[in-house]
This record gives C-alpha cells, sequence and structure tokens, in this order.
C-alpha cells in the first residue's frame, strides 16, 4: 500500500531550474514526487530530471502528453525511461495502437527492470461539452468520454489516467479500484482556489478512490513549503485511515 506521502505530488510550475530545484529541496521529504510539465522542460531542458533527483526530489512525474504516431511515441517514451523518470503520460485520445507502443517501448527500454507507470490522459478539462461536440465534433459528454477513454487505456497497457476530482468515482466503477488515477485541483481546505474551478480537498479525493494528487500552489506558493506538503500529508493519512 502506498503511505500517504508517497500519494503526494507536486507540479513544479515555473520557467527556470532554480526555483524548482529549491522546491525539490524543501518538499523532497515530505512528498512522493515531482510534477516536472511542458513549461519547466522547456525552460531549464532535460538535464532537470537528474537535477531534481540530486536535490532531493524522490520520484518524477513527466506530465509529458505526448499524442503522435505509434513509432514516434515509442521513441519519447524509450527516451524519457531511459532518463529514469518513474511516472509518464500520454493522450488516451491518440488510440490504442499507440498506447499500446507506449507500453511495449517503456517494458523494453527498462529491460526487464522497473518501468515507468504509463498514465494516460482522456479529455482536458478546459473541454467542455459544447467544444467536445463542436470543435471536435466528438458526440455525448465529456464525462462519458472520459469514461470511454479511461477503458480505452486499461485495455490498451496504461497503468491509469489523469482525471478530475469529480471523475474519480465513474472510472474506478469502469475500471477497478487498482486502475491508478491522478488527480490534479487539490486544494487543502482555507487555501485559495486560485483558477480552478472544480476543487477538492485531499481528503476528498482519497475518499472517492484517488490514488495520487498532484498539487500545485497550495504548496509552492505556501509561506513554507515542506509545512505545507507535510500538512496535505497528514490530511491524506486522516483520509485514507479514519
Ligand atoms: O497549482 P495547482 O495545484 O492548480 O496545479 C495543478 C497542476 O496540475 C498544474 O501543473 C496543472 O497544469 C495540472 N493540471 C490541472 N488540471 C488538469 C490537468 C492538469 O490543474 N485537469
Amino acid at each position: 500500500m502506498t503511505s500517504p506521502k508517497d500519494r503526494i505530488l507536486v507540479a513544479l510550475d515555473y520557467n527556470n531550474a532554480d526555483d524548482a530545484l529549491r522546491t525539490a529541496r524543501a518538499v523532497g521529504p515530505h512528498v512522493g514526487g515531482v510534477k516536472v510539465g511542458l513549461e519547466l522542460i522547456n525552460a531549464a531542458g532535460f538535464d532537470i530530471f537528474a537535477r531534481l533527483l540530486d536535490a532531493g526530489a524522490p520520484r518524477i512525474f513527466y506530465d509529458a502528453k505526448f499524442h503522435d504516431i505509434p513509432n514516434t511515441v515509442a521513441g519519447a517514451v524509450r527516451a524519457a525511461t531511459k532518463r529514469g523518470v518513474w511516472m509518464v503520460n500520454v493522450h488516451a485520445s491518440g488510440g490504442a495502437a499507440m498506447l499500446r507502443a507506449a507500453r511495449d517501448a517503456a517494458e523494453t527500454a527498462a529491460g526487464g527492470g522497473p518501468r515507468p507507470l504509463l498514465i494516460a490522459v482522456t479529455v482536458l478539462t478546459s473541454i467542455d461539452d459544447a467544444t467536445l461536440n463542436g470543435d471536435l465534433r466528438v458526440p455525448g459528454t465529456a464525462a462519458e468520454q472520459v469514461v470511454h477513454l479511461a477503458r480505452l487505456a486499461q485495455q490498451s497497457g496504461m497503468d491509469g489516467v489523469v482525471a478530475s476530482p469529480l471523475e474519480v468515482a465513474a472510472i474506478r466503477d469502469a475500471c477497478g479500484p487498482e486502475f491508478v488515477t491522478v488527480i490534479p485541483g487539490v486544494r487543502p481546505s482555507g487555501v485559495a482556489k486560485g483558477d480552478q474551478a472544480r476543487v477538492a480537498t485531499p481528503a476528498d479525493a482519497v475518499r472517492a478512490g484517488a490514488h495520487y494528487l498532484v498539487v500545485g500552489r497550495a504548496i509552492t506558493a505556501a509561506p513554507d513549503p515542506a509545512a505545507a506538503a507535510a500538512a496535505v500529508a497528514a490530511e491524506v493519512k486522516a483520509a485514507a485511515h479514519p
């Protein structure tokens, strides 16, 4: 069973390496990993992974959101695996062949050792029903499409999906309790929502069945990020073992 602290992943949404490294040093002992997204990787370069691990980040979630033809995604996942990332994501809408290629590539590159957890993005939370139906010409609701793509991801060898706190229960029903859910939009009670419209507290997310919580500003913008991370871990622990 994953310990409460290991379920917390801190989003390092910075435009430079120094800020990311400083936060990694502070929160490293209190969390399960850090999330490196497109802003930081483009600003700081790929050696940021090794530098974060050296600074005390326990594990790296590379929020790459790969979406390309199977051969290209396979190559990218192979390269990320060799860089030692612990978790990486791809878009489920790339289709079953792309997802299977990602899984095969991670296994091959890991050479029998531990491979990264492969997580699929279903429907971006910035896409509402009108955008889905109108711009993308996908019928049905975004919630239905999320569950459809979560099933496809599971059948195609993914370990889990990124989901909003409101979708966790439906995904759990469709894919079972072992299928990993990675949940952003988490705010401890009393912390400003910022630009997140749909938020859950760590306790809500854990009770709904979330495996990993992605927490950004509630930790990184706190006066004492280490204390903020420890407080989230305590809230997760209380919710997991009431
Ligand atoms: O600062 P905050 O906790 O809102 O950061 C959340 C992190 O999760 C950011 O890196 C954001 O890009 C990411 N994310 C999100 N909502 C999604 C998917 C990812 O906030 N639906």
